[in-house]
């Protein structure tokens, strides 16, 4: 049996999801937020957010030092079709080395009120090039109304598609070394998923998936 992280398991519940259909509509400002209409991409870009360069390149190797001994240990998961996520392995991580504290620091003053309670340990997914995550909600009984991402190695995108109402939906432009924080109704009422690389287009451009690794803290239930 391959060892399972105990909370980690419990993070994600599988949503149904059928179809999207591709009704682009105009971006919200940034340019890296696409939906399926206007009203969609004003209500929803409030309780989204992406924040290009969030680190430098420095801090990307400072987190890669401290992650890659780690990831290398374990073998990338392929074959569990029940998983949310294929082609992943994940770790999560309490301390910290002074430079990546630093930056998660910068990453929880961004996403969380302060005082917050936080979920103790960060939560590292390591995608495969050939990984993808599949459509889920992160569980209500384990995660609180915030989750915020940065992203090593590779550009992606991140869809989030409303449950039970599959037309209505948004594309994330996640650019390396970005942060993205999903709030709310964002959180909890739409699947979010990263998608593979022969899918990742976004506004007709392709977007390629190479190895990515995330880097994510949450907050615990209130
Ligand atoms: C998850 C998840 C997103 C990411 O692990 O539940 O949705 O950015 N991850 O890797
Ligand atoms: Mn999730």
């Amino acid at each position: 049996m391959r060892p399972r992280l105990a909370v980690l398991t419990r993070i994600r519940r599988a949503a149904l999801c059928c179809g999207h259909t591709r009704r682009l509509s105009s971006c919200a400002g940034s340019g890296l937020v696409v939906g399926s209409s206007r009203e969609v991409v004003q209500r929803l870009g409030s309780k989204v957010e992406v924040r290009t360069a969030f680190i430098s390149e420095e801090e990307e190797g400072a987190l890669l030092r401290e992650l890659e001994p780690g990831l290398k240990k374990k073998r990338y998961e392929f074959d569990h079709w029940d998983d949310a996520i294929h082609g992943y392995r994940e770790t999560e991580r309490l301390s910290w080395g002074a430079a990546c504290e630093e930056v998660l620091n910068r990453v929880r003053s961004a996403a969380f009120p302060e005082g917050s309670p936080l979920l103790g340990p960060v939560h590292i997914l390591d995608l495969d090039k050939t990984g993808y995550i599949k459509p889920h909600i992160d569980s209500v009984k384990f995660c609180g109304s915030t989750i915020a991402g940065l992203s090593l190695l590779s550009d992606s995108i991140m869809r989030l598609v409303k449950e039970g109402a599959a037309d209505e939906w948004l594309d994330l432009l996640l650019p390396r070394h970005s942060l993205y924080i999903l709030r709310d109704e964002a959180r909890y009422n739409f699947t979010h998923e990263i998608l593979k690389d022969e899918e990742s287009v976004f506004n007709g451009k392709k977007v390629p998936r190479l190895r990515r690794i995330s880097v994510i803290c949450r907050n615990l239930p209130s």
